[in-house]
């Protein structure tokens, strides 16, 4: 768990960079309604939690650096004990003091009232526009309304800068906590892969297997960083399949993408495996190109390499491969420089990963890519997918999707497999079927 130190740490690193004469205002993410009175599973905002670790729905933290008053407040629901009967417990205005350090704490009914005069004494306002519009306008009638005072000689800030800039890249470099939590959300992962292997059987439905991979992540007090993906047979071509509903069929491939989030950090874990446990020649084949290409990526995950070395790593694997296999025919170099592998691999070879399951920071620095630094995480998940009705090519490959996914961290040398306790071998993964216990 990331400790209340590492939270207060973090809003101290924010406010040295924003500087005197500002305030940020992050709010937390809204409730959803499912259908009528039911509510998707509240989770909050990541770079709200990120600054505050405080779980509850209808929040907003303010950071005004060196206010003599306090720095850190947090606009919160009040306790009621009636209304707590019905929605759970509150931490209340006292719990945000006692309890998650704020400085002041002011009821979220209030903030109307409160929030404009924050904002009146300071020149830059950091926030994040466009991605809650309803929180957008209320922002701007906040600023309107300073402006109309500004008449009466009131302040009012001008100038809006943007505060995932430098939010996101504080996030972009995992601390040591933050790498132990993720090791943990992957460990759990790699348990529900494995328990998913050793339960399939020819027959189950892909639900079925769904079912296993949440029987690990909630008994590990987890849920899914995603909706899993588990496709079978044909269903692995289909990047975001979530359906999860068809037989699987004794000789096809399953393809399961999943994830836990432990504390708001995520893991990404995809592994092909045969439905029956033993990988057929033309399986093995194709299935051995995409496992060496990912071998060649993770090598890449280096200090000093840039973001798209595992990429281009990836694609001359597979590109050869598709090459000896025959699916692709012509010259490598030309091959690659045609791109001619996007017809079997159509995205890219990984993204960040952290709170967020598709990360903030930048990829591109300038115009350049981004050189890999230690404390950063990625997924590498080259994969090969070839639909029935693939045109010049034979159809013993047809219907098979296979990727291959894991997190790693970058670190001074040797890159760190977060989700290594799961085999992605051919002879690992028959071997762990074959003594299928569960
Ligand atoms: N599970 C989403 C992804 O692999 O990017
Ligand atoms: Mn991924
Ligand atoms: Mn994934």
């Amino acid at each position: 768990m990331i400790t209340r130190k590492e939270f207060s740490r973090r809003r101290k690193q924010l406010m040295r960079m924003m500087g005197k004469n500002s305030i940020a205002i992050i709010p937390t993410a809204t409730e959803q309604v499912r259908n009528r009175d039911v509510e998707f599973p509240f989770r909050a905002d990541s770079d709200f939690y990120y600054l505050t670790g405080f779980r509850e729905p209808d929040a907003v933290a303010v950071l005004i650096p060196k206010r003599p008053h306090g720095e850190y407040l947090l606009f919160c629901r009040e306790r009621d004990p009636e209304m707590e009967t019905w929605t759970g417990r509150r931490a209340g205005t006292l719990g945000a003091i006692d309890s998650h350090d704020a400085d002041d704490a002011f009821p979220f009914s209030d903030i109307d009232e409160i929030l404009p005069g924050l904002m009146e004494s300071c020149d830059r306002v950091y926030y994040t526009m466009g991605s809650r519009p309803q929180f957008d306008q209320r922002v701007m009638e906040w600023i309107n309304r300073l402006r109309e005072g500004a008449r009466t000689g009131m302040r009012t800030p001008d100038k809006f800068v943007s505060l995932e800039h430098l939010l996101h890249d504080m996030r972009l470099y995992k601390s040591r906590s933050e790498i132990r939590v993720m090791r943990t959300a992957a460990k759990v992962a790699c348990s529900a892969h494995r328990r998913a292997m050793q339960a399939c059987r020819a027959g189950m439905k892909e639900y079925e297997i769904e079912a296993e991979l949440l029987h690990e992540f909630r008994r590990a007090g987890m849920v899914p960083a995603y909706t899993s993906i588990v496709g079978g047979g044909a269903n692995g071509c289909v990047l975001h399949y979530t359906e999860n509903s068809a037989p699987l069929n004794d000789g096809d491939l399953l393809l399961i993408d999943a994830g836990a989030e432990y504390d708001c950090y995520a893991s990404d874990v995809t592994r092909t495996f045969p439905v029956n446990g033993r990988f057929s020649a033309v399986q093995k084949a194709l299935y051995e190109v995409v496992l060496a290409a990912q071998t060649a990526a993770i090598k890449k995950v280096r200090p000093g390499n840039h973001w798209n070395d595992p990429h281009e790593a990836a694609v001359r694997v597979l590109t050869r491969g598709l090459l000896k296999l025959g699916i692709l025919k012509g010259k490598l170099a030309e091959l690659i420089r045609t791109d001619a592998y996007r017809r079997f691999y159509m995205h890219r070879t990984g993204h960040w990963l952290g709170m967020d399951v598709h990360d903030v920071g930048d990829y591109k620095v300038g115009n350049e890519w981004r050189v890999l630094e230690p404390g950063m995480v990625l997924t590498v998940e080259p994969g090969l997918y070839i639909p029935a009705g693939s045109r010049g090519v034979a159809r013993k490959w047809w219907n098979t999707g296979i990727r291959i996914e894991d997190d790693v961290l970058v670190t001074k040398d040797e890159p760190e497999i977060l989700s290594d306790a799961v085999p992605r071998t051919v002879a690992g993964i028959e071997a762990l079927m074959t003594n299928a216990t569960v």
